[in-house]
């Protein structure tokens, strides 16, 4: 066993943290209140590669592993998950699947503008009445020959209003249940597909969240995803890798709030010393940086075993369940350890701590993370 980084792992992981530091956290915390896409800063993303990280170069990724994904979400989160949902749904969502799933024209059309940052993807599978019940599909492509006709509401979508490419799972046979599921490809402007108000989040509130409505929109069939009835497999499919990437979104959140609590501590002085030789602080610090640690570990085990092509399912999901405790936890004290001074803006922990909380919820919850977990162990 070998828990080195190798030499290009530690280049990208510096790269990512140079971008963060010196593109990102400006104006992260105007962004954060105003609720501003990150639009220059993704452009500049994807120019540096960070939105198709780990695509073969012949349709324009980085051709990267998934241990190189991993390092890259933990540096740009540590200081903007707004920015790194964006790289995250792209990456694993909207990529991936394309890669795994798509057919070759498909991959030319879209994952190559995709991979190489000209746009961004979103991935609409939660709906008003299916988030952990996904199989309880309401929106409806029904096949109409040569395209289907598209009708239904999509909730939560990240990069609502700000992709140009949305892959969109609904229901075509209802007889047959999660196997009469499709996965389409929809461009922005297709007539019929409307995009609703920008929701008004506690966290992550760069990132642009939106309900679609779609009304008849025609789609063809070259843009669905695979086989007949293979949407909702290909959904699953995608999450257990989007997890890792939400895993190490959380570890990322997780490890910035620790690192500025203890740059704090050892520059705010109470009784004389800095908080830092107090033990109250050096346990609060002991306790964050051992579980940092664990949820690390679990994320390069995740991203380890997929690029090794292993069942990563339940490391997955493992993963991403300790990672968003990890994160909620860590913000907390971060926050506990600043005083005062972590309940305002400037010093960023109350920030890290609002988005910490999404990591718990999206991409399936901490209670889907345990179902997945529970079923692998016991048998389903
Ligand atoms: N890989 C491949 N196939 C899978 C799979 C996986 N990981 N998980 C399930 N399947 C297959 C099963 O094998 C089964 O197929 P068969 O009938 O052929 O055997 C089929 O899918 C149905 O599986 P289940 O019976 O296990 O389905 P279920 O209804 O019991 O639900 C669940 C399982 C784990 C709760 C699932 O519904 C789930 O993951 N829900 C959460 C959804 C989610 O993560 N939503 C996130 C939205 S996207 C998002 O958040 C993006 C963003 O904006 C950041």
């Amino acid at each position: 066993m070998n828990f080195d980084l190798s030499e290009e792992h530690l280049m990208i992981q510096k790269a990512a943290r140079d971008f963060a530091q010196n593109e990102l956290k400006p104006g992260v915390i105007e962004r954060d209140e105003h609720q501003k896409f990150p639009s220059e800063q993704i452009r500049k993303m994807g120019e540096l590669g960070f939105l198709g990280m780990m695509v073969d170069p012949k349709y324009g990724g980085g051709g990267m592993d998934t241990v190189s994904y991993v390092l890259a979400m933990e540096e740009i989160s540590k200081v903007d998950a707004s920015a790194s949902v964006v790289m995250s749904v792209n990456n694993s969502l909207v990529c991936w699947g394309l890669e795994n799933y798509g057919s070759e024209s498909q991959k030319q059309k879209y994952l190559v503008p995709l991979a190489k940052g000209e746009i961004i993807g979103a991935f609409c599978l939660s709906e008003p009445e299916a988030g952990s019940d996904a199989t309880s599909q309401h929106t409806t492509a029904i096949d109409a020959g040569d395209h289907y006709i598209l009708n239904g509401t999509k909730n939560w979508i990240t990069n609502g209003s700000t992709a140009s490419v949305y892959l969109v799972i609904a229901q075509t046979d209802v007889a047959k249940g999660h196997k009469g599921i499709n996965a389409l490809i929809v461009e922005k402007g297709m007539p019929g597909f409307t995009i609703g108000p920008k929701e008004n989040k506690l966290g992550i509130r760069g990132s642009d969240t939106h309900s679609l409505m779609f009304t008849d929109v025609k789609v063809p069939k070259a843009n669905r995803i695979g086989e007949d009835g293979f949407g909702f497999k290909f959904a699953m499919k995608t999450l257990t890798g989007g997890r890792i990437g939400i895993a190490s979104q959380a570890l990322g959140i997780a490890a910035g709030a620790y690192e500025l609590a203890l740059q704090y501590s050892k520059e705010r002085k109470a009784f004389g010393v800095p908080i830092s030789q107090h033990q109250a602080i050096q346990f609060k610090l002991a306790d964050m940086a051992t579980e940092i640690e664990a949820a690390r570990l679990l994320c390069y085990k995740a991203a380890w075993m997929k690029d090794q092509n292993l069942d990563y399912g339940l490391s997955s999901s493992m993963a991403k369940l300790f990672a968003s405790r990890v994160a909620m936890e860590t913000t907390v004290e971060a926050v506990q350890v600043h005083g005062g001074y972590g309940f305002v803006k400037e010093f960023h922990v109350e920030r890290l701590m609002r988005d910490a909380k999404i990591t718990q919820i999206y991409e399936g919850t901490s209670e889907v993370q345990k179902i997945v977990i529970s079923r692998s162990i016991l048998g389903k």
